[in-house]
């Protein structure tokens, strides 16, 4: 069987969680690893078992060819991203990467064009579009009037990484984070008419409760019109310390709730039924096993968050941090 030949650019923590569903895959093999990270790029060599091991992306690239890659997969913070993208498309090499794909709209453009003029095959982390639980909700959407509320909600405490400790490097938790559902709305509804957002800090102290360049907001509301009478309400919190509240949505329809409980479960009521559906998959891998398929196939319809639709995703949430700076709804 022809195995795929995967380059991964960034060890770190998201990497290692693709890292058991990538070992599962017998036909793909990881060949190279780049981190600047001394521990991690060996840690990552030791566990994939590629021989190749570089100091980044750009040594890896300078090292690599066509010739013994096919994709690269693409792991790294937010604000790193530089010829990360472009190097590939210009290499011929297909590339998954992690949301948000950049904190550089114009960079997301050039990518998004670059890719396309090359046939590029480009994956997106959005791992909730290959949820069950998520078709299901999908599936069970046009059975219904179409019109309701929507009310979605991450909210917890803040993650280890360093750079979520300041908005211009995380993007904010509506950016980084609450993206995925965010991403999801566009999924089931379609691409939005309006967004408002607002936002708040002062209860995370920095120096206290985070480290001491925390500048991010503690939570934000954004409300998002789409077509079709639906409303979209999607509060972020990190703010959150012993107790949270659930995350997911819960959607009202004229004569059902659907209370998808984020990654776990999805409950659905009717006036007679209550049926409560857990989670038969692992998202991360399905999303992990249709990238390399679609590469090895040529199918792109294996891929439900390519980078083009992902950055209607991430141009939304910045749409929302820009009605949380200006007061303003923003139409598009
Ligand atoms: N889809 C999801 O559910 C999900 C979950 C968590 C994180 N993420 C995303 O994954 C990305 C990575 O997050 P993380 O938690 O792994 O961060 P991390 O800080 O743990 O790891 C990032 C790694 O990239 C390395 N790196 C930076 N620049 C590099 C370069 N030029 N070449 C090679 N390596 C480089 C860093 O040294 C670091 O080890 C972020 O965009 C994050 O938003 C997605």
């Amino acid at each position: 069987m022809k195995k795929l030949r995967l380059g991964i650019i960034g060890c770190g923590g998201r990497f290692n969680a693709h890292l058991n569903g990538l070992l599962q895959l017998d036909n793909a093999e990881i060949v190279a690893v780049a981190d600047p990270i001394e521990e991690r790029r060996i840690a990552a060599g030791k566990n994939t078992g590629a021989k190749k091991i570089y100091h980044d992306h750009t040594d890896l690239y300078n090292n690599e060819s066509r010739d013994t890659l096919d994709a690269v997969m693409i792991f790294i913070e937010p604000t790193a991203h530089t010829d990360t993208e472009t190097r590939a498309i210009d290499m011929g090499l297909h590339f998954f990467i992690e949301k948000p794909m950049t904190m550089d709209l114009e960079l997301a453009d050039t990518v998004l064009k670059k890719s396309e003029e090359k046939g590029l095959i480009t994956s997106v982390g959005f791992q909730d579009r290959y949820l069950d639980l998520i078709d299901i909700i999908k599936a069970e959407l046009p059975k219904h009037k179409q019109g309701g509320l929507v009310y979605g909600a991450w909210v917890g405490g803040i993650p280890g990484v360093w750079w979520w400790q300041k908005k211009s490097t995380c993007g904010g938790q509506l950016v980084e984070q609450n993206i995925h559902l965010l991403d999801g709305l566009r999924y089931l509804y379609g691409e939005p008419l309006s967004v408002y957002a607002t936002c708040s800090r002062g209860m995370v102290v920095p120096g206290v409760d985070a480290s001491p360049e925390y500048d991010t907001d503690d939570h934000s509301t954004a409300v998002i019109r789409f077509k079709n009478n639906v409303t979209a309400t999607l509060v972020s919190g990190c703010y959150s310390k012993t107790v949270r509240p659930n995350c997911g949505y819960v959607i009202t329809l004229d004569d059902m709730i659907l209370d998808y409980r984020l990654r776990n479960n999805l409950i659905i009521t009717t006036q007679t039924v209550t049926r409560d559906i857990k989670r038969s998959m692992d998202q991360t891998f399905a999303l992990d096993q249709a990238f390399v398929q679609a590469v090895l196939t040529g199918d792109r319809s294996l891929i439900r968050s390519p980078y083009g639709d992902a950055l209607k995703s991430l141009k939304l949430a910045f749409a929302a941090n820009k009605s949380m700076e200006t007061g303003e709804v923003i139409y598009f």
